[in-house]
């Protein structure tokens, strides 16, 4: 079947066309605008322009992503997220549910980010995922660790007490200067850097629970700016990576050891992170050689359609379809609490 994805969460306006079997998804066509350039300006999303934006692109979106093909059904991303940008994508859903008569779906966007390890395309070959399987999702707006021990049974095990992973480094980034959104740009500085140079805290590494915290992490990395503005930067950030990742890896060891997953996925904007990515994958490998360990391709790390058509598909394989008339956005869906 072929299924419409929407996603207009946060930033990113995305709409694509798959078509789905049991063998997967593949992409015939996708278009994404990003909105990074406009927040630029402001250093982080401004929710009120953000759902201008998008009321903007999401029409030319789709009618491009469409290309004059019909779709059987419609995956939207309908939580969590920012308001502003959710209803836009959820009343373009809804206008071509009810005008063609197709089901729509409605779609938990970090269910759309697990599902993003799963996106075929002509440049991806990918593998899928088997179950049991642990995720972890680390965003610009979350960080959790997800058991889903059947397709579309997802239990949050864990998550962040206050700022996100992405968010972490974005403000940080900020605090050196650098633009929005700041991860990439932590991460590229650090490449020149030394991990060794600078020992920041590494929250609740030693707890007992699968939860994290890093609005410590990233007090202490502004105090450690304070007092030393001098720093090499590029020291500076491989420090501060290595220590978000060490806090990454170190919960999601844990959690890999307790329920030996067939499947570990990393996957949400912050997987983009090479050194996350790499010390995850070795440390996979390490613990255990029966699972396997699945990640994005990098232009699926961040918001795309794609993602959110897959995790549709899941759902309409089991005819969980939404009414258009019920369908509404719901900012603070939570993913298997
Ligand atoms: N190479 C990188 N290293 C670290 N962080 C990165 C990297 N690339 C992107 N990020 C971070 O990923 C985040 C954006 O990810 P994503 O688009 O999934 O978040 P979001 O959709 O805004 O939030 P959510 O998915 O929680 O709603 C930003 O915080 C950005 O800094
Ligand atoms: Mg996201």
């Amino acid at each position: 079947m072929k299924i419409l994805g929407i996603e207009s969460s946060c930033d990113d306006t995305s709409a694509a066309l798959l078509e789905c079997s049991k063998g997967g998804c593949f992409v015939l066509s996708e278009s994404t605008a990003s909105q990074i350039a406009i927040h630029k300006k402001y250093g982080g999303v401004v929710p009120e322009i953000a759902g201008r934006m998008h009321a903007e692109k999401i029409v030319p979106l789709i009618e491009h992503a469409l290309n004059g093909k019909k779709p059987d059904a419609i995956a939207i991303a309908s939580g969590p997220g920012l308001i502003t940008g959710l209803i836009v994508g959820v009343e373009a859903a809804r206008t071509l549910s009810a005008a063609w008569k197709i089901p729509a779906i409605s779609v938990n966007h970090m269910a759309g980010h697990i599902h993003s390890v799963e996106v075929k395309s002509q440049k991806s070959k990918v593998k899928s995922i088997g179950y049991p399987a642990l995720a972890l999702i680390v965003s610009g707006g979350h960080t959790e660790i997800i058991k889903i021990s059947a397709p579309g049974k997802y239990k949050m095990i864990g998550a962040t007490r206050d700022d996100a992973a992405g968010e972490c480094f974005d403000k940080v980034a900020k605090l050196l200067g650098l633009l929005y959104p700041g991860g990439p740009q932590i991460s590229k500085l650090a490449l020149k850097g030394s991990a060794k140079a600078i020992k920041f805290p590494r929250p609740m590494l030693d707890s007992n629970d699968y939860d994290f915290s890093f609005a410590g992490l990233k007090t202490s990395a502004l105090y450690y700016y304070r007092d030393n503005p001098k720093v090499n930067k590029a020291d500076f950030c491989a420090s501060f990576e290595q220590a978000i990742v060490d806090t990454l890896v170190g919960k999601m060891t844990r959690a890999i050891k307790k329920f030996k997953p067939k499947t570990v996925i990393l996957c949400g904007g912050v997987s983009a992170n090479r050194k996350l990515r790499e010390t995850l994958g070795t440390a996979v490998k390490k613990i255990s050689t029966k699972s396997e360990f699945l990640t994005p391709a990098l232009s699926y790390c961040m918001d795309n359609a794609a993602m959110i058509a897959i995790a549709g598909y899941q759902k309409a394989q089991k005819k969980e379809y939404a009414d258009w008339r019920k369908l509404s956005a719901d900012p603070n869906w939570e993913l298997g609490r």
